[in-house]
């Protein structure tokens, strides 16, 4: 039976996660599969209770699942941990490169619906389809070294940048093979014309775009990027691009959907594949029950599609969130003039509801 480990962290992360997993039990219902689901500690609520982000318990049920759905981790009540133990780093960054789980798949999808909750014009926006492949367990958020030692102004401080053949390698390829079953064009991302490892970034995407004569390609600067993709996203059909430069790039094309609450992530290609939505734990928003469960909710749909090939089950959780977006209804993040706005809970219960329909 496929074994998920569910993380729901801290902030909003518990009720989002809690929508989800309402969700995929709806699913598992309705079309008869089975689910075991297992609950740890993870993040600052890991941390208060065993003074550690992740803790050895929460490490072995990981180990033994097929997949992680998490919600998100963090917040002011943890910002004064030291660098070895800060949530992110200990918790988060050990999670992804633990699992291996080497690319970070972030589909960016606009719904007609939801046209008018972008910032940007309803005709800029109007049809995009964008899947980021963020490269996630290398670059700047694991090269060693990292530290801080005095300096004559106060304190210097130095984080690397590493890439190896092989890291650029797998993600590109990756990035090619989900291009040929969509519009069959691949964007790499970097910074060629001061980094080195860009220029290995470069020339490696280049020698993986040979395999790939059928799917077009072409090589874009993140500065331009940044601005492409508010310009004329539909430009766009898959981008890939280190860690950190994903990172950034993936907040910036969430926001053509209307609302970071809204983007999925499935994180893939190691040992066990992690599936969370790309917005963080909003501790401003948490405990109000008016979060966006949505991200969530399509993170649990591409773990069901992804890791257990149960691609009917993901699709109509898709379309639940289509038809409920449809019917007007909208958590805060994403209301405009005559919706209807409902809360975390409530988003939830309409897209069980129309799972069940
Ligand atoms: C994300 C987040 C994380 C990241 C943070 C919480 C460490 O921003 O998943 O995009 O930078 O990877
Ligand atoms: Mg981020």
């Amino acid at each position: 039976m496929p074994r998920i480990a569910v993380l729901p962290g801290d902030g909003i992360g518990v009720e989002i996660t809690r929508a989800a997993v309402r969700v995929l039990e709806t699913a598992a219902k309705r079309f008869g599969f089975e689910l075991e689901l297992h609950e740890a500690l993870f993040g600052g609520a890991a941390y208060d209770k065993t003074g550690k982000a992740f803790p050895q318990e929460t490490v072995e049920l990981v180990e033994a699942s097929d997949a992680v759905l998490l919600g998100a981790i963090g917040g002011p009540k943890w910002d004064h941990l030291p660098a070895t133990e800060r949530l992110e780093i200990a918790g988060l960054l050990r999670l992804r490169g633990m699992a291996g789980a080497y690319a970070n798949l972030r589909p960016v999808a606009a719904y007609p619906s939801l046209a008018g909750a972008s910032t940007l014009k309803p005709e800029v926006v109007r049809g995009i389809d964008i899947l980021v492949v963020r490269e996630l367990t290398g670059g700047v958020y694991f090269g060693k070294p990292r530290f801080r030692e005095p300096h004559a102004t106060g304190l210097r401080a130095v984080d690397t940048v590493e890439y190896s053949t092989g890291e650029i390698e797998r993600v590109v390829d990756l990035a090619f093979r989900l291009a040929r079953n969509r519009r069959k064009k691949v964007t790499s991302v970097d910074k060629a014309n001061v980094l080195e490892t860009s220029r290995l970034w470069r020339e490696t995407a280049a020698s993986v775009a040979a395999k790939y004569p059928d799917v077009a390609f072409e090589n874009m600067l993140v500065d331009n990027c940044a601005m492409q993709l508010v310009r004329r996203p539909s430009q766009f059909d898959v981008l890939v691009t280190e860690n950190m430069f994903g990172d950034i790039l993936s907040d910036e094309a969430a926001m053509l959907t209307g609302s970071i609450g809204m983007l999925p992530s499935a994180s893939i290609g190691g040992t066990v594949d992690i599936y969370e939505p790309i917005h963080g734990s909003a501790p401003d928003i948490a405990g109000k029950n008016i979060a966006n469960p949505v991200g969530t909710i399509l993170s649990a749909a591409l773990m069901l599609r992804h890791t257990f090939g149960l691609d009917d089950p993901a699709r109509e959780i898709e379309r639940a969130v289509e038809r409920v977006l449809e019917s007007g209804y909208r958590t805060a993040d994403i209301s405009a003039e005559g919706s209807t706005v409902v809360g975390t809970d409530e988003m939830g219960e309409l897209i069980c509801r129309e799972v069940t329909a």
